[in-house]
C-alpha cells in the first residue's frame, strides 16, 4: 500500500486581531496564501498583482484553471485601480451594497493580471463587510484574489475549522474570525452584458437590486437548471460540481407533510432527511436540519455545516426538503439544487 502524502506545510490558525492580521499581511505581502474570514464564506486569499501567488490558489483548491476569481477591496478607489470603465450602475450598486454579500463582474484593469479572470477580460469584484477582512485589506494595502476557501467541488467553510478541515498543509495561515453571518457566497451580478444579470444568487436578492438600478435585473438560467450538453456558462463556476457531500441528494419539493409521508415510507439504511425544524416532529428517519421553513437568512447560514454534517454522520443518500426560492431563499435553493446535481422531485 502507498504511503499517504505527508502534509507539505503546518497551517496556523490565528484570531483575527491586530497581530492575525498583520501576520497574515507579511504572509500575503511575500506572495504566501492565507484564510480569510469574510460575511459570506471564509476565503482563500492571496495578493491579485502576483499571478504566481493566484497560480498557488489553483493548486491549493484543486481549482480548474478556467475558473475566475473574485478580487476583494477595502476602498472605493480601489475600484479604478482592478477595473476600467466602470458604468454608473457599478457606482450605484456599491453605494447601495458595498461593504457586502454583493460582487460585480466589470471590464478588468490591466493590473490585474489574467490568470485572476482565467483569461477573460473581465474581473469580478467585491468589498467585504467583515472586520477581519475589512482590516486586513487596509493592512497589506493589496486587492487580494479569493475564491471560497474550500476544495474544488465541495461546500464552502463557514467557520475557521471547516476551513482548516479542507486546507491543513497547504497553506500557513487561517485567520479565525467566527462563524459567517451570511454563510452562502455573495451575489454575482455581471454588468459586461447588454442588460445587468445575475449569475449567481446571493443574500442581496434581485427584487433588491432592480431595486436600486430602476430596471429589473436578468437572472441566469443557470441558476435553476443545469447546463444543457454543449452549452456554455456565462459564469465559469457554474458549470461545475458543486456544493456536494460525499452523499447522493435528492431535492424534494412539497409541504411539510408530503415531504415526511415520502421520506417515511422511502427508508432505507445510509438514507437521511436534510429538513427544517418544523418537519422533525413528523419524520421517522434520521436527520440533519437546515433551520426553519420560514426563515431563509437562518437556512443560508447552516446550508453548507449541515451539508458537512451529512458526510460526518455518513450519510449515503440525502432526501432534501426544498426551500422557497424567494429572496435569500433563491440563493439557498440554489446551493442546494446544485449539491444534488438538479435531481428535485414533486411529491
Ligand atoms: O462570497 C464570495 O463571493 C466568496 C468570498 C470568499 O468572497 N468567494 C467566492 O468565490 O465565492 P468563488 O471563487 O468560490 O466563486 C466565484 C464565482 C464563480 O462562480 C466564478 O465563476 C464567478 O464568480 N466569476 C469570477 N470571475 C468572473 C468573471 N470575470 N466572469 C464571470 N464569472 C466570474
Ligand atoms: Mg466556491
Amino acid at each position: 500500500m502507498r504511503k499517504k502524502k505527508e502534509p507539505e506545510m503546518e497551517t496556523l490558525m490565528m484570531p483575527g486581531d491586530e497581530q492575525g492580521v498583520a501576520q497574515a499581511a507579511r504572509l500575503l505581502t511575500m506572495g504566501a496564501l492565507v484564510g480569510i474570514p469574510t460575511e459570506t464564506v471564509y476565503g482563500l486569499a492571496a495578493n491579485a498583482r502576483d499571478k504566481q501567488a493566484v497560480a498557488s490558489i489553483f493548486t491549493a483548491k484543486g481549482r480548474p484553471q478556467d475558473n475566475p476569481l473574485i478580487v476583494h477591496i477595502a476602498l472605493m478607489k480601489e475600484l479604478y485601480d482592478v477595473a476600467v470603465n466602470v458604468p454608473p450602475q457599478a457606482k450605484q450598486l456599491a453605494a447601495a451594497f458595498w461593504p457586502g454579500p454583493l460582487t460585480m463582474i466589470l471590464p478588468r484593469s490591466r493590473e490585474i493580471p489574467p490568470i485572476v479572470s482565467a483569461g477573460l477580460d473581465t474581473v469580478a469584484v467585491r468589498m467585504p463587510s467583515h472586520p477581519v477582512a475589512h482590516a486586513l485589506l487596509l493592512a497589506c494595502g493589496l486587492p487580494l484574489a479569493a475564491p471560497s476557501g474550500n476544495l474544488s467541488g465541495q461546500p464552502s467553510p463557514t467557520t475557521a475549522s471547516h476551513m482548516y478541515e479542507h486546507m491543513r498543509g497547504r497553506i500557513p495561515l487561517i485567520l479565525d474570525g467566527g462563524a459567517c453571518a451570511v454563510g452562502v457566497e455573495s451575489t454575482v451580478i455581471t454588468l459586461c452584458g447588454p442588460r445587468p444579470m445575475v449569475l449567481r444568487p446571493g443574500a442581496v436578492t434581485p427584487e433588491q437590486l432592480s431595486k436600486v438600478l430602476g430596471q429589473p435585473v436578468a437572472l441566469s438560467r443557470a441558476i435553476t437548471s443545469g447546463l444543457r450538453p454543449g452549452e456554455s456558462a456565462q459564469s465559469p463556476g457554474m458549470k461545475y460540481q458543486h456544493y456536494a457531500p460525499k452523499a447522493q441528494i435528492t431535492v424534494l419539493m412539497g409541504s411539510s407533510v408530503d415531504y415526511a409521508s415520502y421520506v417515511n415510507t422511502h427508508l432505507r439504511p445510509g438514507r437521511i432527511a436534510l429538513c427544517f425544524e418544523e418537519d422533525v416532529p413528523a419524520l421517522r428517519v434520521p436527520y440533519v436540519t437546515y433551520g426553519s421553513a420560514r426563515d431563509a437568512a437562518g437556512q443560508a447560514r447552516q446550508l453548507f455545516s449541515a451539508l458537512r454534517r451529512l458526510d460526518e454522520v455518513g450519510a449515503d443518500t440525502v432526501l432534501a426538503h426544498c426551500p422557497q426560492k424567494t429572496g435569500v431563499g433563491l440563493a439557498v435553493y440554489n446551493r442546494l439544487l446544485r449539491a444534488a446535481a438538479f435531481r428535485l422531485v414533486q411529491v
